[in-house]
């Protein structure tokens, strides 16, 4: 079928257009966007930082209706809602344990441009088009694989708030509830507040943290933060943020979140702990290096930094329990959203850039 997408053929540019899509093959779906949200991840992709062979259609942050199921396709028909999220094989280890957030080949499903089979769904005049992250949602229709597409019962109206749910939400607010899992009570700090950081931070809050710190340069982040939970704020342009956080807590946090992506912060989130404590790095930090100071000739603090992808979740499981949060006001993501038609793409990455709109969110 012929459908409308953006597509990046040189570095850097986007180009709306149509492109033929292929039906659905076996175990996917052929799904209608109704909005799609635009991410940091697809910047680098569209810039050529991921390494994504071109042509290629970004977004990995659809949400719609699905519109036809492939043979063997389980609890999905035609008509269904439902948020897509990030893919994988279903047949590794990993995976088998409910853990797909580790798959094997999370790399190549995620960067390669091409399903589990090594084959494209977009082609124009016999060219393949690279999907990203499985999806390619800057397009008005998708096929991908069962496994990536989450059934949820919500409205359109509502549906169209939840796009980063499948990525950026998740990943942050699946840092607090699926692997911090805090006690109530404790202590949290989230470096950045972002769309990825603000979720941490709604997490921490419904974990039932006592004392949650965002951490951010700019005012207008920080005051929203306190609006979505944080007890408490500090500006890491103005005052030294670990001294801050150390003195806000006593002694150091039970836990820290790096949402920001800047590798310097890694080091502060790591070093306004408490002992015992655990740091998440939550971001994309490209390739630097952290030191990490081991005081010599004392007892180390045990804490543990620990890297972790997708908020360590399982999107099937977990995605229903952040839609239901929502529903019940206690993850207001429509808060961070802005919505642009999808002929204004340009102008949603360059306000998310600019950091004038948290979550961009195109609707078609
Ligand atoms: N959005 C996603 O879907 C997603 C998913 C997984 C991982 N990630 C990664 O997580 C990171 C955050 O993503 P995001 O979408 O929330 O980005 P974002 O740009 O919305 O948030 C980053 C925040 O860090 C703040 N910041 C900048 N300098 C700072 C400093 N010196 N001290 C404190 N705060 C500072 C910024 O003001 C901003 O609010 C990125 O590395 C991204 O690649 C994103
Ligand atoms: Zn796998
Ligand atoms: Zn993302």
């Amino acid at each position: 079928m012929k459908v409308t997408a953006a597509v990046t053929h040189e570095k850097g540019k986007l180009a709306i257009e149509t492109v033929e899509l292929d039906p659905p093959k076996a175990s996917e779906v052929l799904v209608r966007l109704i909005a799609s949200g635009v991410c940091h991840t697809d910047s680098a992709g569209i810039e050529q930082f991921i390494p994504v062979a071109l042509p290629a259609i970004f977004g990995h942050e659809g949400v719609g209706v699905v519109e036809e199921v492939g043979i063997g396709v389980e609890g999905l028909k035609k008509g269904d809602r439902v948020i897509l999220t990030f893919p994988s094989c279903g047949v590794c280890d990993p995976c088998i344990a409910g853990e797909p957030y580790t798959c094997e080949i999370m790399n190549d499903l995620f960067f390669n441009g091409t399903y589990k089979d090594g084959t494209k769904r977009f082609h124009k005049d016999g060219q393949g088009i690279s999907s990203f992250f499985g999806q390619g949602a800057f397009a008005s229709h998708v096929v991908v694989d069962a496994r990536n597409a989450v059934k949820v019962d919500v409205d359109d109206e509502n549906l169209a708030y939840l796009c980063s749910l499948g990525c950026g939400v998740q990943t942050g607010a699946g840092s607090v509830l699926n692997y911090c899992k805090p006690e109530p009570g404790s202590s949290l700090v989230v470096f950045g507040c972002g769309g990825v950081g603000m979720a941490a931070i709604m997490a921490a809050k419904i974990a039932g943290c006592s004392t949650i710190i965002g951490v951010d340069v700019v005012p207008s982040r920080l005051n929203l933060a306190m609006e979505l939970g944080a007890t408490h704020v500090v500006n890491g342009k103005e005052v030294d943020a670990v001294e801050e956080i150390v003195k806000i807590t006593n002694g150091g946090a039970n836990f820290s979140i790096e949402c920001s992506g800047i590798p310097a912060l890694t080091l502060q989130a790591l070093s306004c702990l408490r002992r015992n404590g655990t740091c998440v790095v939550a971001s994309v930090t490209g390739d630097a290096v952290v030191g990490i100071p081991i005081e010599p000739l004392l007892m180390n603090k045990s804490v543990t930094l620990a890297g972790l992808t997708e908020g360590g979740a399982n999107p099937q499981v977990f995605i229903p329990k952040l839609v239901q949060f929502y529903k019940e006001g206690k993850l207001p993501v429509d808060k961070l959203v802005k919505f642009y038609d999808f002929k204004d793409i340009e102008q949603a990455f360059q306000d998310s850039h600019a950091g004038v709109t948290i979550k961009p969110i195109l609707r078609f």
